[in-house]
């Protein structure tokens, strides 16, 4: 098969790998890609977000099948596009993705079904918002309603953070119409568990669970970003624990939207959050995530190609979908300065070296690699422990650099204080 796959990221090149390993993978297009994607015909002048461009691409090259990895694709209703042209393509459609293109649909959708998660009001009129935080219990949540880079979601300590937060999302605009509305939530407290799952709309099966580390600095400090390093699976996702989501959160997810009319067809992305209440939804991703991906695809046995292709066609089953046994660790090693204004352009050496190096923001020139983004390169290490998945994805990193390079040092350290425990839950 002919297969294209839509985004640029470390997530992007997890998938192109993985799908390079099928028999049935004649040719890969990473539309459009980046320069370290070895694996994949790359089309640097096509944008994710060119749904007109990616449908006539497709049809041009005789595409067979086309992964639309990133959100902002899936929202626009790239997916629908594609099949309508004839173009068969994994991802939900666009009326499935407003699960995460509306934190205002996700959670009234949620408490239309019973679904744990975090109470919250709705605001579309800042002055009631205003008046609304001037009372409400602190720390408070506040989330743009729509898309916004990952960077909608603000935790306000005190008032004076609530207010500014408020008003860099509702006054200033600062991320466009996503902040037309909010959504402003209780705080929850506990561990956080990214849990990716394959969906065919009426079977769901879970991937591996794993733990992201979202803020930039180590011991969990600095700015929230895209996530800096993450480990599979997760310690604290017991089998009693994910058993409990897969009745109350999975399932009544998958059938609500069928329900709905919105029936999800896809990687469907549950971020939740292990409360003293039991657990409860942070968010819906309509996608894999990332990094998430590069530590999850890496522990896949089986062939992705046929898990992907049922998701989309329907007769997805358990069986088709096998684990190695073991751990893995995924470290990122970033542009200094991360996620705010950094410098970028620098050589990068010693990927090769590397068991397993995935490319985001990276640039070819003549046959050499620069870095041209804020996360730079994922490094996976894999063992039979967690222990020795982070020491092989640490040994790993010595041997990579580029001017700038930035990279927690903590990755896991906290998931192996959990499970020798410490660092109460
Ligand atoms: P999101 O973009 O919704 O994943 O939010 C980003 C991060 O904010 C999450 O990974 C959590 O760490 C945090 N967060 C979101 N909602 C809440 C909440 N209700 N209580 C505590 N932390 C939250
Ligand atoms: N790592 C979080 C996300 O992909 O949204």
């Amino acid at each position: 098969m002919k297969i294209g796959v839509i985004g640029s990221g470390g997530r992007e090149h997890a998938i192109l790998r993985a799908l390079w390993r099928s028999p049935d993978c004649e040719k890969l297009y990473a539309i459009p890609g980046n320069g370290g994607m070895s694996e994949a015909e790359t089309v640097p002048g096509l944008k994710a977000s060119d749904l007109d461009g990616i449908v006539k691409f497709s049809r041009e090259k005789e595409l067979d099948y086309v992964v639309v990895s990133p959100d902002e694709p899936l929202v626009l209703g790239l997916v629908d596009r594609l099949m309508e042209a004839g173009i068969p393509a994994f991802g939900p459609s666009r009326s499935a993705a407003l699960l995460e293109g509306s934190k205002v649909f996700a959670k009234e959708f949620m408490k239309r079904h019973g679904i744990p998660s975090a109470d919250y009001r709705v605001f579309s009129e800042l002055s009631e918002a205003e008046k609304y935080i001037e009372d409400c219990e602190l720390p408070i949540v506040i989330k743009a309603d729509g898309l916004a880079l990952g960077k909608g979601v603000i935790i306000a300590k005190s008032r004076e953070e609530a207010r500014i937060g408020l008003w860099s999302i509702m006054g200033e605009k600062k991320f466009g119409h996503s902040g037309d509305r909010v959504v402003v939530e209780e705080y929850l407290e506990g561990p956080e568990v990214s849990v990716l799952s394959f969906t065919d709309g009426e079977r769901i099966v879970p991937m591996l669970s794993s733990m992201d580390h979202k803020r930039a600095l180590d011991g969990d400090l600095g700015p929230n970003t895209g996530g800096m390093g993450v480990i599979a699976p997760n310690p604290c996702y017991t089998e009693e624990i994910a058993g409990e989501c897969m009745e109350r959160i999975l399932l009544p997810t998958i059938r609500g939207m069928k329900e709905e009319g919105r029936i999800f067809r896809g990687c469907l992305y549950f971020g939740l959050m292990l409360s003293r209440k039991g657990p409860k939804v942070i968010e819906y991703n309509c996608r894999f995530g990332d990094p998430e991906a590069q530590a999850v695809l890496p522990l896949l046995r089986s062939d992705l190609l046929p898990i992907l292709l049922s998701c989309t066609r329907g007769g997805l089953s358990e069986e088709l979908v096998r684990w190695k046994a073991g751990h893995s660790c995924c470290v990122i090693l970033a542009s200094d300065g991360y996620p705010g204004a950094f410098e970028s352009g620098y050589e990068i050496t010693g990927t090769k070296l590397c068991r397993e190096v995935y490319m985001a923001g990276v640039e070819r020139k003549e046959g050499r690699l620069f870095s041209s983004g804020g996360r730079v390169l994922g490094v996976v290490g894999t063992g039979e422990s967690l222990p020795e998945a982070i020491e092989s994805a640490y040994r790993d990193v010595e041997k990579v650099y580029f001017k700038n390079m930035r990279y927690r040092r903590d990755i896991g350290a906290r998931a192996l204080r959990l499970m020798g425990g410490e660092d109460g839950i």
